[in-house]
């Protein structure tokens, strides 16, 4: 059966390091028959520039026609000018929403052949490989009421809501308990029960939820505490799950320890397990057209919609074994260069990835 992926490359980087990614699928698609068809579409300010609008109606149809949706990113400084509702981010917060994506899956995985790339001592963040569960579709990111109001005394007030639904803390919750239960089983709830009711109610649903799941180990913390804990002692994490807000906050420091943000993957899973995947990186105009991006955090996503949307863990371990031996054969994009390595840039570092496959797959047949 034909599998369909829509493929969203959006702005700055997005299109050079979508289509190393691309290149990895069509190897595979090639060397294990997978049946993939690709799609593409516009989304953020490259949509904003065709349609006016950076999440076109198109886009909606080819994604929810879609069995899964490759994203690059979106943004830049061209649209930062604009009204809020048509910037680029707009694009992806809608289809999150729209595709009810409200299982954001941020890995973070230090290579051991980056360990001196961080900017944390090695011995802090040598073997570092925890899970960020994020809940995407809710909480302060799209609750009502927000805007910009005029007070009586001629003041503007900025206000947005932080809302979470019970229905929203147990789906994200079970979601979080069923990755933990495939990794250490250990799961740090995050919130700001202290002082925020919603992330109280948050604490009460997720410690009913985890009955169900004894094999589990529970702990909760505050934001606050998490944030420091991260960068203070970050193994002691297996998964974490949080809010909206503090998962944006939090995935972005985990990055940080791995060494590179340009290494990082995620999924955004919706109740059936349909994804969109994404570096977690941004748009990074400043490099954009240069070739010299990482495409490493894009081409390690596509693995993950392997695994996560089509069941091929054969095939996602296969890329991920090909992006280790790259790094173990010291080729290195400029984020994570370092002295004595060889310098490539995106598509040079996407041929490597797919060398690697071909070894691969020409070792099987002579073995
Ligand atoms: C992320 C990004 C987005 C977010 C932006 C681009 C809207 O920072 O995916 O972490 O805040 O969710
Ligand atoms: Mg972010």
């Amino acid at each position: 059966m034909t599998i369909k992926i829509a493929v969203l490359p959006g702005d700055g980087i997005g299109t050079e390091i979508v289509a190393e990614a691309i290149k990895v699928l069509e190897f595979l698609n090639a060397d294990m028959a997978l049946d993939l068809v690709f799609e593409s579409g516009l989304i953020g300010g490259a949509a904003y520039d065709a349609y006016g609008t950076p999440f076109p109606q198109q886009t909606l149809a080819l994604t929810k026609d879609a069995d899964a949706i490759l994203l690059g990113a979106v943004g830049g400084y061209k649209w930062e000018s604009l009204d809020i509702s048509v910037r680029p981010e707009k694009g992806l917060l809608g289809l999150r929403s729209e595709l009810q994506l409200f299982a954001n899956l941020r890995p973070a995985i230090l290579y051991p052949q980056l360990a001196d790339a961080s900017s944390l001592k090695p011995e802090i963040v040598s073997g570092l490989d925890m899970m960020i569960v994020r809940e995407l579709t809710g909480g302060i990111y799209f609750g009502q009421p927000r805007g910009v109001r005029l007070l009586e005394n001629g003041e503007k007030q900025g206000y947005n809501t932080l809302v979470y639904s019970e229905s929203e803390i147990r789906r994200i919750a079970h979601c979080a308990f069923q990755i933990a239960q495939k990794r250490n089983r250990r799961l740090c709830s995050v919130d700001k029960a202290n002082v925020l009711e919603c992330t109280e109610l948050w604490r009460q649903v997720v410690t009913e939820i985890g009955k169900q799941y004894p094999d589990v180990e529970l702990s909760h913390m505050y934001v606050d505490n998490a944030a420091m804990q991260l960068v203070r002692a970050p193994k002691q994490f297996d998964v974490i799950v949080t809010t909206n807000m503090f998962g944006d906050i939090l995935s972005d420091t985990a990055a940080m320890l791995t060494g590179s943000i340009g290494m990082l993957p995620s999924a955004s899973l919706d109740a059936n397990n349909k994804g969109m995947y994404e570096p977690i990186h941004g748009s990074a105009p400043d490099i954009a057209g240069k070739g010299i991006a990482n495409p490493l955090a894009t081409i390690l996503s596509a693995a993950m919609m392997l695994r996560y949307t089509f069941n091929r863990s054969d095939a996602a371990e296969r890329i991920e074994k090909a992006v280790n031996d790259a790094l173990d054969a010291n080729i290195r994009t400029a984020d994570i260069y370092s002295d004595g390595m060889q310098k490539v840039g995106t598509a040079q570092m996407g041929d490597a990835v797919v060398s690697g496959l071909k070894w691969v797959s020409a070792a099987k047949e002579v073995g």
